[in-house]
C-alpha cells in the first residue's frame, strides 16, 4: 500500500523526471524519494529517452542498471547536466540542505559538485526555516581513530553518535567509511559549520550541502512548490 508521504515523494520525483531531456548526462540520487525518480527515468528510457547516468550509490546503480538505464562514470564524463536527489532538510530561501540519512553523502556531494543543475525532490515536512532542527548532520569519517574524530566534533558543539545497523555493528558507507550523526540543534551559520567540519582531521565529508541546490521541488497536499535559488 502506498502511504500518503510516498505519494507526495513520487509526485515530486515525477515533476523532476519531466525536466530530463534527450542526450543529457543525469546524476542519480539515493534514498526513497530518489528511487521514485529512478523508477520514472526507467519508464522514460523504455519509451525511448536517451540518457547516460552516474549513480550516487551502489543501491541506485543496481536499480538503474536493472531497469535498463545506461550508466557511465567520471572516466568518461566530467560534467553532469542535471542531478535529481532527495534531502533530509531544505531551507526555504537559500536551498541549503542536510543530506545523508541514507548514507550516500560523499558520492552525492561529488556528483552535486559537477552538476549544472541539482534538483532536490522532497515532501513538505523537509522544508524548514533553519537547518538542524529536525535531523542530525551526518559526518562521514575514516574508520581509523574515529573516536578521536568524534572527540574533535564534540568540541565543535556536536553530540556525535556512531551510526549502526540492525545487528549492532557500525554502518559502512559505499566507500567503507563510518558515519557520525552529529546533532548540533538549530544551526546558526551552516556555511561556517560546514567549513569547520571539513577542516576536522578524520572527516571525509559532511551532509551539509551549502549553495549547491539550484531548484527544490517540494510536494505538498495542494501541489508542487517549486523553489529556485
Ligand atoms: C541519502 O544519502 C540521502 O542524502 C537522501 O537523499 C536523503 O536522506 C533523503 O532520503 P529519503 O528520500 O529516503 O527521505
Amino acid at each position: 500500500m502506498t502511504s500518503a508521504r510516498d505519494a507526495l515523494k513520487r509526485e515530486a520525483a515525477m515533476t523532476a523526471v519531466a525536466m530530463v531531456e534527450d542526450g543529457m548526462v543525469v546524476g542519480l540520487g539515493t534514498g526513497s524519494t530518489a528511487a521514485f525518480a529512478i523508477e520514472g527515468l526507467i519508464d522514460r528510457v523504455r519509451d525511448g529517452l536517451r540518457i547516460v547516468a552516474i549513480p550516487t550509490s551502489e543501491r541506485s546503480a543496481k536499480q538503474a542498471r536493472d531497469g535498463g538505464i545506461e550508466l557511465t562514470d567520471f572516466a568518461h564524463q566530467i560534467k553532469i547536466d542535471l542531478t535529481i536527489d532527495g534531502a533530509d532538510e531544505i531551507t526555504q530561501g537559500s536551498l541549503d540542505l542536510i543530506k545523508g540519512l541514507g548514507g550516500a553523502l560523499l558520492r552525492e556531494k561529488i556528483v552535486a559538485a559537477v552538476s549544472e543543475r541539482l534538483i532536490i525532490i522532497a515532501d513538505e515536512p523537509k522544508l524548514v526555516s533553519r537547518l538542524g532542527g529536525t535531523v542530525a548532520v551526518p559526518v562521514e569519517t575514516v574508520p581509523f581513530g574515529w573516536e578521536t574524530t568524534a572527540a574533535r566534533l564534540t568540541k565543535l558543539g556536536a553530540r556525535p553518535v556512531l551510526r549502526k545497523v540492525r545487528d549492532g555493528t557500525a554502518f559502512r558507507t559505499d566507500g567503507g567509511n563510518l558515519i557520525l550523526d552529529c546533532n548540533f540543534g538549530v544551526i546558526a551559520n551552516p556555511g561556517q559549520l560546514e567549513q569547520d567540519l571539513s577542516a576536522t582531521i578524520g572527516v571525509v565529508e559532511t551532509g551539509l550541502f551549502i549553495g549547491m541546490a539550484t531548484t527544490a521541488l517540494v510536494a505538498t497536499p495542494t501541489g508542487i512548490l517549486r523553489l529556485d535559488r
